[in-house]
């Protein structure tokens, strides 16, 4: 977590650093700062938004041409002034901006005391900022030396930047665990935690590796690392458009991503599915067919909201594949000591590619001589660029810390993978896998048909934007989006919800029903329609008061439920790709009723690069 970006260049530094972290403060938000450089270091920081530390800098003239910002999410040290970044050295000789945690800091910290050095702040980048200045001034070495050695020193993830005040000409970048990438202009570069600060001057980009320093100076770029070793810059070419990183017309990025979704699942399966011939073409995937296909088991990780898709594709893997599958939160798996095979497949999902969890699971699955596998939305990002192949889901930037279409374009690629995996292992015949194929080429016009019912959902949302507790009921492929959908209310609306498997309900959740508690069910005409209609009976006996998800042209459910809300008749595999868009719209729409900050809820960050 946490938002860095650097300039060294001819521009002036300042705009560029505040718009690059206001792209970055999905990341963070609780506190911002910036240092710019003239002739002497300007350093502003302050608790908040970047549009409070704007404010708080307000007439002042920043100039400068080399500067670096940061915006924080905090882990060590509450939110407010003093523990904002950049923080700098005791003697003032550096000044550097962090992401990441450093592990050890407690114990640098009290060998920098035993040394004189005295700390304003409660966090562990102070610790590293005064650990380089102490070498650099007892060793009487250059910056450059005296960042690298410190590094060695340091146990943790960090992505830094780093300015001295004895030479301002030059801007130190350098990465372990927390992501960074160097843009490549004319005579100047960038240096930010993901490429959508960077995008609108330069596609041509680096992206750090583990251990990389990039010494940056106005014409030229050194890369190294950290133990000296020289490295050749692998410059790649970005293809990200800019207008995909703005609200374009929509009041907040999850309603644009919400509705979005039509032409972000289009684009996930767009090259990959064909209806003429019927095929599926997983690219990514080439290679590791036959792993799969043999694969005894496959183990899906994920956290959150990624971890929700991969509930989704153990049903679809076990229903269509016929392979087994477990699903694992990468902060569990890590850490239980489990049971890991040669023949296991591991895939990881992850929308940003750089959850700290799920990378430190894949390393782990990678060591035990699994295949390990991602699936990713953020192209170049860390789980990419570790797993032995994978599957882009091409939904485009996802800024809205909440997600959205980031889930949807995840179940997308799922089902793709399960139909063609399926179709492999002989369980598809012809006709299935046909009837599959269109099944998911639909699904972005009903999706749109879906999106039509926003004014219903939002006199829904007004009838219950005041509860205190919600109930999210679903059956197979339904119950993961039942535990979304009460993700997403939780997320940002602060409202306390559960979602449960609907049969469970009767060995507790029952006892939560009375006539203040809305109850959210997905109730749409699949294989347990029969089922989930007597939970819903269930519910009304005690009073619950039901909002149903049900598929168009229900009559049963109409007349016992309180609100309906209609989507197009689908097949259960892709079930979960529709059923989910009403449950993200209903927690917007509450969300924003109750005056909560949909895009930036309180507490969370988009991109958890911290265990
Ligand atoms: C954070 C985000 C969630 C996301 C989860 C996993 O908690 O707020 O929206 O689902 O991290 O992130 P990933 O990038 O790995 O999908």
């Amino acid at each position: 977590m946490c938002g860095i970006v650097g300039y060294i260049g001819s521009k002036q530094a300042y705009p560029i650093i505040i718009n690059g972290l206001k792209r970055l403060e999905y990341r963070g938000y609780d506190s911002a700062g910036i240092c710019v450089v003239s002739e002497t270091p300007f350093t502003a920081k302050c608790k908040g938004k970047v549009s409070d530390l704007e404010n708080f800098i307000g007439d002042h003239s920043v100039a400068g041409t080399i500067g670096i910002g940061h915006t924080r999410w905090a882990t060590h040290g509450e939110p407010n002034d003093t523990n904002a970044h950049p923080h700098e050295s005791m003697n003032g000789t550096f000044i550097l901006i962090h992401n990441g945690i450093i592990e050890n800091y407690g114990i640098l910290k009290s060998k920098l005391e035993k040394r004189g050095y005295i700390f304003k702040s409660e966090t562990d980048t102070e610790v590293l900022v005064n650990l380089i200045e102490y070498i650099y001034l007892k060793g009487n070495v250059t910056p450059e030396i005296a960042v690298r050695l410190a590094l060695t020193k340091v146990v943790g993830a960090y992505g830094i930047a780093v300015i001295c005040r004895d030479e301002v000409d030059t801007l130190i970048a350098a990465r372990k665990g927390s992501p960074l990438v160097v843009g490549v202009g004319d005579g100047e570069y960038y240096v930010a935690s993901d490429a959508t600060p960077i995008v609108e001057f330069t596609n041509s980009v680096i992206f750090l590796n583990d251990n990389d320093v990039a010494i940056l100076k106005r014409n030229e770029m050194v890369l190294k690392t950290i133990y000296n070793e020289a490295l050749e810059p692998n410059i790649q070419t970005l293809d990200l458009d800019i207008e995909a990183i703005e609200k374009g017309g929509f009041d907040h990025f999850m309603l644009k991503e919400i509705f979005e979704q039509p032409r972000s699942i289009h684009d996930t399966f767009r090259g990959r599915v064909s209806t003429n011939p019927f095929d599926i073409h997983l690219g990514g995937l080439y290679k590791v067919i036959p792993n799969l296909v043999d694969a005894k088991r496959i183990i899906l990780i994920g956290c959150g909201t990624s971890w929700h898709a991969a509930l989704v594709g153990e049903y679809l893997l076990e229903d269509l594949a016929r392979i087994p599958v477990e699903v694992e939160y990468a902060s569990e798996f890590r850490y239980r000591h489990p049971i890991i095979y040669k023949d296991d497949v591991v895939i990881a999902i992850s929308q940003s590619g750089e959850t700290a969890d799920t990378l430190a699971a894949i390393r782990m699955a990678k060591q035990a001589g699994a295949m390990v596998l991602g699936i990713c939305n953020v192209v170049g990002s860390s789980i990419p660029r570790e797993t032995h192949a994978g599957v882009y889901t091409h939904a485009g930037p996802e800024i809205g810390v909440a997600s959205t279409k980031a889930f949807t374009a995840q179940v997308t690629v799922l089902i793709m993978m399960a139909i063609l995996l399926g179709r492999k292992k002989g369980e598809i015949n012809d006709d299935r896998y046909n009837e599959l194929i269109n099944e998911l080429a639909n699904v972005p016009d009903k999706i749109e048909k879906i999106l039509q019912a926003d004014p219903l959902i939002l006199e829904i949302s007004k009838r219950f934007k005041d509860a205190t507790n919600f109930l999210y009921l679903g059956r197979g492929y339904y119950f993961p989006v039942a535990l979304e959908g009460a993700l997403k209310l939780k997320e940002i609306s602060y409202i306390h919800a559960e979602g449960y498997p609907a049969a469970e309900m009767k060995h507790g959740p029952i006892a939560l029903i009375d006539d203040t508690m809305p109850v959210v069910v997905i109730a749409t005409k699949d294989n347990s329609y029969e089922k989930i209609v007597s939970n819903i009976q269930e519910v009304k006996a005690r009073k619950g008061v039901i909002i149903a998800i049900v598929t168009e042209g229900d009559t049963v459910i109409k007349q016992m439920a309180d609100y309906v809300i209609e989507i197009p008749e689908a097949g259960e595999v892709v079930g979960a790709l529709l059923s989910v868009v009403p449950l993200q719209m209903l927690s917007y729409h509450i969300a924003l009723l109750r005056g909560c900050n949909v895009d930036q809820p309180r507490n969370l960050a988009k991109s958890v690069t911290v265990e």
